[in-house]
């Protein structure tokens, strides 16, 4: 197991370049208060945490009663055999009916659950009452397909209600579902149908994207060829664009309308075990084989209702919650299906891009539904950024009360344009970190609570020990830095890496032990607040000195020219490594004769000379995954003239091209 490169020289330790700019960024002292009226009336105070550091086991028993046991939990935590957890063991529940069915017994039958907006303007708006007798359909349909608890179910759907439905559905029956997201390859479902052994698969005819429908039956009709995946006897089909031309398989093939349609609208759920599987959600990884992680039912459930109600301060009566995640990622998991239908949520699920037809599209969603809290990407903020702000201050954005961001470290300018243009000076932004792995968030500010400061997720949330430590495993004092790790279990934290103990023994457990290693490095600040620095692997090393590659994008992205930046270091013979930045400017900006040194001049008088890039490259797209992450190995590739690797989860690979054809001419030497 490689943990990248050796990092001795602890990240951010002593007196080298990286505490330098995190003085740099925080000199400004900006700090914001939660609104008084927010504060006065938040779900959550203070006293959380003292309650939680005063009885931690104590505090996860009281949120487990969120839920609505079959059978009530009497054990909290079993770790007898870390790191494999047992979270209220004892306890028995349905997950759909916890989502759905206890709200509609609880005479809220007709609360919007879902209001859709397709991508081409229709819309469609699902009650609680609605949205049992489809999870019951559809459930239906499952047990008349063969599916029974335990069986995985594999799905791969655009941004639409089945989505949710289907997820429910499944765990309704206790099949643990299998979410692949709807613009991976055929390979890439294969690989996951395969891992998996998944006996059904959930799709459709297509989806939109941009204005135009986008076929995806294709993709798994061609996943199916591959082998390893005979084992799946039915492909159940939603028809969403309504294309001709569907190749059909009898006897495999059925269209959701056919057989959900017929089903009964009533379906008794069964109790499972807390530890019941619930899903598998696979997690790409910079290399390897995709890891399936896996969650189970109780402690998962617990932990994302929770922190659904405390961090977003979720009032169900009167908020319009909006998480703009895609079902195939764990935020779409955690964060649209479970932890908002849980809390009897009312929310926004939609299917397209934030810039179709317009790019002023989710503004207007916000203005059309009286969004009030927003769930998004510091990339989708960093785009919209770069549209300018003159589109968002087109659309009344007034109702908005909670900001999240979650994905990666959001740089300074990010959160401070985000504050400005988007929560009118004063929503508070909850900077939530968590993985695929936790399951739910882990770190973040509360909204009614903390101070909060542009950058940083600051604490672990009640309940949840995490902390800094150096390469020997000790604790870092306020001031240092190095990797962050869980000192604790948490309810939501997944069990294993399906079908590979070991591999989840190594990834997590081997590095540090009795802590869960991240692979996020961070460092604490003089109160303790904790930030994020990116990945370990993407930590660079120049003559000796560490250097976070998200200081630098963060130092480079504060200049009024600059839109978006992404670091690598690349091999130096002189100085181990040097830093290369890809840069996109702003609308408005030229890409002059003095733009590369100002930037690097910039970076200097920010971080210090020694983090002044090397390079500076102008480009005009950036390669992304498809969840929004930059994919630092193929920019490295190109840093280091090398081929490219495997493209194949860029969300465009006509990007690199662009990208290498820049490269000899505007590279700038020292
Ligand atoms: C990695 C996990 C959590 C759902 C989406 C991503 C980075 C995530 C933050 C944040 C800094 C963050 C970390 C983490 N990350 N949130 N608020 N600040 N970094 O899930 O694909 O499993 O990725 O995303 O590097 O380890 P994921």
């Amino acid at each position: 197991m490689s943990y990248g490169r050796d990092t001795s020289h602890a990240l951010g330790m002593g007196d080298d370049v990286s505490n330098e700019s995190l003085a740099n960024l925080l000199k400004e002292e900006r700090r914001f208060a939660p609104p008084a009226d927010l504060a006065a009336n938040a779900n959550v105070t203070a006293a959380a945490y003292e309650q939680a550091a005063a009885d931690r086991l104590g505090f996860w028993a009281a949120q487990a009663r969120r839920l609505t046991w079959a059978t009530e939990p009497t054990e909290t935590l079993d770790w007898s055999n870390p790191p494999f957890a047992k979270w209220f063991a004892d306890g028995k529940l349905n997950v759909a009916y916890n989502c759905v069915d206890r709200h509609v017994e609880n005479g809220l039958g007709d609360r919007v659950a879902i209001h859709f907006e397709g991508e081409p303007g229709d819309t469609r708006a699902i009650t609680y009452a609605e949205l049992q007798r489809e999870v019951s359909r559809a459930a239906n349909a499952l047990t008349e397909l063969g599916v029974a608890a335990g069986d995985r179910v594999a799905i791969y759907l655009p941004m639409i209600p089945e989505a949710v439905i289907a997820m429910l559905a499944c765990a309704r029956l206790g099949a643990p579902h299998s979410v692949v997201f709807g613009g991976f390859s055929a390979d890439a479902l294969a690989t996951r149908i395969n891992d998996a052994d998944a006996r059904v698969v959930i799709t459709a005819d297509g989806g939109y994207r941009r204005g135009k429908p986008s076929a995806l039956k294709p993709a798994v009709d061609e996943a199916l060829t591959k082998p390893g995946t005979e084992n799946v006897r039915s492909v159940l089909v939603v028809r969403r664009t309504g294309q001709e031309d569907v190749a059909w398989t009898e006897g495999r093939d059925v269209w959701w309308h056919d057989i959900v349609g017929r089903q009964s609208d009533t379906h008794t759920p069964e109790a499972f075990d807390a530890e019941h599987p619930l899903f598998i959600l696979y997690t790409s990884g910079t290399t390897g084989k995709p890891k399936g992680i896996l969650h189970t039912t109780g402690g998962y459930l617990t932990q994302v209702a929770y922190t659904h109600h405390a961090v977003f301060d979720l009032k169900p009566e009167t908020d319009v919650y909006w998480c703009t995640a895609d079902v195939g990622w764990v935020t779409g998991h955690s964060y649209i299906t479970y932890g908002p239908l849980a809390n009897g949520a009312t929310e926004v699920l939609y299917e397209g891009t934030p810039d179709s037809p317009h790019q002023g599209r989710w503004w207007e969603i916000v203005q059309k539904y009286g969004v009030t809290i927003l769930y998004t990407a510091p990339t989708a903020i960093r785009a919209c950024m770069k549209w300018g702000d003159d589109i968002p201050a087109k659309y009344d954005l007034s109702s908005l009360r909670v900001l999240g961001s979650v994905g990666e470290p959001i740089n300074p300018e990010a959160w401070m344009w985000y504050r400005k243009h988007i929560g009118a000076d004063q929503a508070p932004i909850v900077d939530t970190w968590w993985q695929t792995e936790t399951g739910g968030m882990m770190l973040s500010p509360l909204p009614g609570v903390t101070e909060t400061k542009p950058g940083s997720a600051q604490r672990p949330l009640p309940g949840i020990a995490a902390t800094v430590v150096d390469d020997e495993a000790r604790e870092v004092p306020d001031g240092g830095g190095g990797y962050l790790v869980l000192t604790e279990p948490w309810p939501s934290m997944l069990r294993t890496i399906w079908g590979d103990d070991q591999r989840y023994l190594d990834t997590y457990w081997s590095r540090f032990e009795g802590k869960y290693f991240a692979g996020d490095g961070a460092k604490k600040d003089e109160d303790g607040d904790i930030w994020l620095l990116g990945r370990v692997d993407d930590v660079m090393l120049v003559s000796g000195h560490n250097i976070s590659t998200t200081e630098v994008e963060s130092a480079l992205v504060s200049h009024p020219k600059v839109a978006e930046a992404a670091v690598v270091g690349a091999t130096d013979p002189q100085t181990t490594q040097s830093i290369c930045a890809f840069v996109i400017l702003r609308g408005s900006a030229a890409e002059d004769e003095g733009l590369v040194e100002e930037l690097r001049a910039h970076v200097g008088k920010q971080l210090g000379p020694i983090a002044k890039p090397k390079r500076v490259l102008p480009v005009a797209e950036l390669p992304k995954t498809r969840s929004g992450k930059i994919m630092r190995r193929l920019l490295r590739d190109v840093a280091e003239n090398r081929d490219l690797g495997d493209v194949s989860t860029l969300t465009d690979s006509g990007v690199m091209d662009l990208i290498q054809a820049k490269l000899p001419s505007a590279a700038s030497e020292d």
